[in-house]
């Protein structure tokens, strides 16, 4: 029986004697392109070049591409584990031809490899071809058919519609029908019973798709209209995890040599065992399938977070957390403890997986102890909410509760029905159902961002020519409007440009566009699928005019010191710190940078100014710019420059090195690092488990940042007559103000028992009670203190009514023995309001002791009389 890992590579080894090119898995998290957050599909990395905007050769490519479909048009999660073939990150065997060979060739290679290569039985393979589609003007795919039947006889070739066989990858984008491969590993007897062409499409576990043969013939645009692609493209996509488990002869992917071990490792951790109830399995096939996901992840650079990607992430994470938590009776981290045998069977086919072990068990670690924190609070809040229905003899949970549980601490449905259903409750399900629709509503009204078609004024490519000018003559080739709320913009592509769009960190270019008729701001430049889009609030009058495109030279040249100081710092931080740093995001503007990394501790100050020492050490050495603009990526790879995980290289890279910094870099930096000037550390603090962040400024902003900070010391020093040696004088002013204001306590505390003994020696005796009132020119803590010493003092029979005027503000404090409050019922509180009338205040309390402050000290002794009478009345 062949290996997952035999498996894999015997795919790419059959392509690679058909001519293709093996080509490495793209990242699965995407950081450049706004309609997608995560790879979905093999192709996404090979967008540019169906669409006709990026070179094709080499053209014929094959791949196993790591996969998330969590999120947009394919999304899988909600099905993760119920059934036994659907995953959220899982790996697509592909193989392409770029304008080279197309259906013909590709169906055969497919099935030379599936039966000759494989063995798997003709007799169990069904395919399917696209029916047509008449309103898009589409004919039956007559031609795919006719490849099969030289195959499969008419009984395995079935007619799907648009749904299953006309692929997209998105709203917009390249798309075209297709032809899936299914794979009926039913047994013998079933076979017999139902002919597997009834079941194709069905949802049935063991008749399955297990590869998709897409012939791409148009990109679909946001008016939902097919445009014909520049040249025909063959993309396939083969679930991984699927063809294991046939060629393994079992019935779910879970129980192939993928998943098993790490099915093994949770059974052996819970103590529970696979496959004997399916409420317990489930909850392993989830464990063990958003580990994957996750981990994979991290190791792209995406930590789970609060927004977007970061957030999918973090669902994922959470929606296995709360599977182990109530299945699996999980309630302190677990997941991260199945990281050894996760990367032990994952890591050398995925060394990324292997280089940052450390750092992807301590992310995960850190995000289940916290989340199991929220989920205890809700729990807490459950409770209480039972318990109040109990009260009430109710005996469902209002869905809008069950919302509140699932929108604040995370709790989705189940997991509150499932506890509910353990107490006797049930959920308003439908409620619960209608205020997440709302939500939903809300969400989609906040968010909607339209945008229009590109109009196309020129054809033709961009042509960016920033690293060498700032300046550059052009035309707009197209433009599009893009609203959001009520708001708009356009976005601007040109045929040559200097503007460097937002990318790897550094923020955009602005600047203007301008000729003798006009001038357009240009205020900012994000990068989409490789070209810089310039950002204008209005278009010139005549856009199809030529323009110069003017780069805001000031920022961009603040911004390139701030690149090339971060470059300096990510090495100054490996020398200090150690190899493990490994950069883990950063935000370079005029103004600042920042850089996060991964490391385990703080970073001291002693570090800090060790790595300042280095970096402006090496900005003292002006060490010029020594760029390599098409370096292939084996030779950058030898010159040691430093690459970033999860990021996607081509065939060849760009590497910028500055003396012994060198790294793989697209970004604009200073001609020589003397540009920098000098570099200053202003924080260093925590972003995430293992993962730190020094924020650092350069240059003028380092020069005002000095000056406001010897502003201050100046300002400080004439406080104390220009003192020379200023520490010492100011020690020596808080010790004396610490020493000040312990004599202070202890003389007020002196007082306040000089006047507690006074006023004993004058207390009035009205009946049973001991009556005490004064009004003194003391403050409110000492007046508070007064009060509790007389109770202490006099714990019986106790009338007391202070006024006290220190600060010009009255303040009146009744203090009764629990004798005289029990015996005639008052409450000092209830007192204390209707005196305070007189002081223009109010305020209340406790039924011994209670306060309120005024406006009126003229009246004070007035409300303490009548504070007396009320109590003395009521007594
Ligand atoms: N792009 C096709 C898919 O993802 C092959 O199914």
């Amino acid at each position: 029986m062949m290996t997952a890992n035999e498996i894999r590579e015997s795919y790419k080894r059959f392509f690679e004697q058909r001519g293709h090119k093996i080509v490495p898995s793209a990242p699965m998290v995407i950081k450049d392109d706004p309609t997608l957050m995560f790879t979905n599909a093999g192709m996404n990395q090979w967008k540019d070049i169906i669409l006709g905007t990026a070179d094709p050769e080499p053209r014929r490519r094959a791949d196993s591409q790591k996969c998330l479909r969590v999120s947009g048009k394919h999304n899988d999660l909600e099905e993760v584990g119920h059934d036994t073939y659907h995953h959220t990150m899982f790996e697509m065997l592909g193989n392409w031809s770029f304008g080279d060979y197309f259906k013909r060739e590709a169906i055969d290679y497919a099935w030379e490899y599936l039966v000759d290569v494989l063995h798997l039985d003709p007799a169990d393979l069904y395919v399917t071809v696209f029916e047509g589609s008449p309103e898009e003007g589409i004919a039956r795919d007559d031609e795919a058919a006719a490849c099969w039947a030289k195959h499969l006889p008419a009984t395995h070739i079935i007619d799907g519609n648009k749904h299953d066989n006309f692929w997209e990858m998105g709203d917009t984008g390249p798309c075209g029908p297709c032809s899936e491969i299914h794979l009926d590993s039913r047994s013998p007897e079933e076979k017999q019973q139902t002919p597997g062409q009834d079941l194709v499409n069905k949802d049935h576990p063991q008749v399955i798709e297990i590869w998709n043969i897409v012939f791409m013939q148009f990109n679909r645009r946001s008016d939902g209209t097919l445009d014909k692609l520049p040249m025909h493209v063959i993309d396939t996509g083969m679930g991984f995890e699927r063809l294991v488990r046939a060629l393994q002869g079992k019935t779910s992917n879970y129980d192939t040599d993928i998943f098993q071990p790490v099915i093994q490792e949770i059974a052996r951790l819970s103590g529970k065992s696979y496959g004997k109830d399916e409420k317990i399995d489930v909850a392993m096939r989830v464990v063990a399938d958003h580990l994957r996901a996750v981990a994979f992840s991290i190791a792209d650079g995406q930590l789970p977070g609060n927004a977007k990607a970061g957030y999918v992430i973090r669902r994922i994470l959470r929606r296995a957390v709360r599977y182990a938590y109530t299945f699996l009776d999980q309630k302190s981290a677990f997941i991260y403890k199945l990281l050894p045998v996760f990367i032990r069977e994952m890591g050398e086919a995925y060394p990324e997986l292997q280089a940052q072990r450390e750092l992807i068990g301590r992310v995960i670690k850190e995000e289940e102890d916290s989340f199991l924190r929220t989920l205890e609070k809700g729990i807490g809040l459950l409770n209480d909410e039972m318990s109040r229905l109990r009260a009430e003899q109710k005996t469902t949970l209002d869905g809008r509760q069950a919302f509140r549980l699932f929108d604040t601490y995370g709790f989705p449905l189940d997991l509150t029905e499932l506890i509910c259903r353990e107490n006797g409750f049930s959920v308003d399900a439908q409620q619960f159902d209608a205020e997440m629709q709302q939500q939903k509503q809300r969400a989609r009204n906040a968010a909607v961002v339209e945008n229009s078609d590109w109009t196309v004024l020129h054809e033709g490519e961009q042509t960016f020519v920033g690293y060498d000018y700032t300046e550059y003559e052009c035309r707009i080739l197209r433009y599009r409007q893009v609203t959001q709320k009520k708001s708009s913009h356009y976005e601007l592509v040109l045929d040559h440009t200097p503007f460097y769009g937002e990318m790897g960190g550094q923020v955009g270019d602005s600047g203007v566009l301008v000729n003798e008729e006009e001038t357009i701001d240009i205020l900012d430049t994000k990068r989409e699928n490789n070209q810089s889009i310039h950002i204008v609030k209005n278009l010139p009058k005549n856009p199809s005019a030529p323009f110069m495109a003017c780069v805001d030279t000031d920022k961009r040249a603040a911004s390139a010191a701030n690149h090339t100081a971060t470059h300096l710092l990510d090495y100054a931080l490996k020398q200090v710190l150690g190899p493990h740093v490994e950069q883990k995001g950063s935000l370079v503007s005029p103004d600042t940078l920042r850089f996060d990394f991964s490391h385990f501790q703080k970073v001291t100050d002693e570090e800090l100014r060790q790595v300042e020492r280095l970096v402006n050490e090496l900005i003292r050495q002006d060490l010029p710019l020594d760029e390599h603009r098409n370096l292939p990526l084996d030779q950058a790879r030898e010159m040691g420059a430093v690459a970033l995980f999860g990021e996607k290289y081509g065939d060849t890279v760009r590497v910028v090195r500055f003396g012994p910094s060198c790294e793989f870099c697209g970004g604009i930096h200073a001609a020589s690092t003397g540009r920098i000037g000098f570099f200053k550390i202003t924080s260093e603090s925590s972003v995430a488990a293992g993962i730190r962040r020094v924020e650092a400024l350069t240059g003028s902003r380092c020069e005002e940042a000095i000056y406001l900070l010897e502003d201050t010391l100046r300002d400080v020093r004439s406080f104390f007559n220009n003192a020379k040696d200023l520490k010492a004088v100011v020690e020596r002013y808080i010790q004396e103000h610490d020493a000040m204001r312990k004599d202070l306590e202890r003389l007020s505390a002196q007082a306040v028992e000089r006047l507690k003994a006074q006023l004993l020696e004058h207390a009035q005796t009205v009946g049973e009670l001991r009556v005490v009132k004064a009004v003194l020119p003391i403050e409110a803590d000492q007046a508070k203190n007064l009060v509790f010493k007389l109770r202490e003092a006099m714990p019986q029979q106790l009338v007391c009514v202070i006024g006290s005027t220190a600060g010009e503000k009255p303040l009146l404090s009744i203090m009764l023995s629990d004798d005289v409050v029990k015996a005639h019922q008052l409450n000092a509180g209830t007192i204390v309001r209707e005196a305070a009338k007189l002081i223009r205040g109010g305020g209340g309390g406790q039924p011994h002791y209670a306060t309120a402050g005024g406006k009126d000290l003229d009246a004070l002794p007035a409300a303490v009389d009548k504070a007396i009478e009320e109590i003395l009345h009521l007594s």
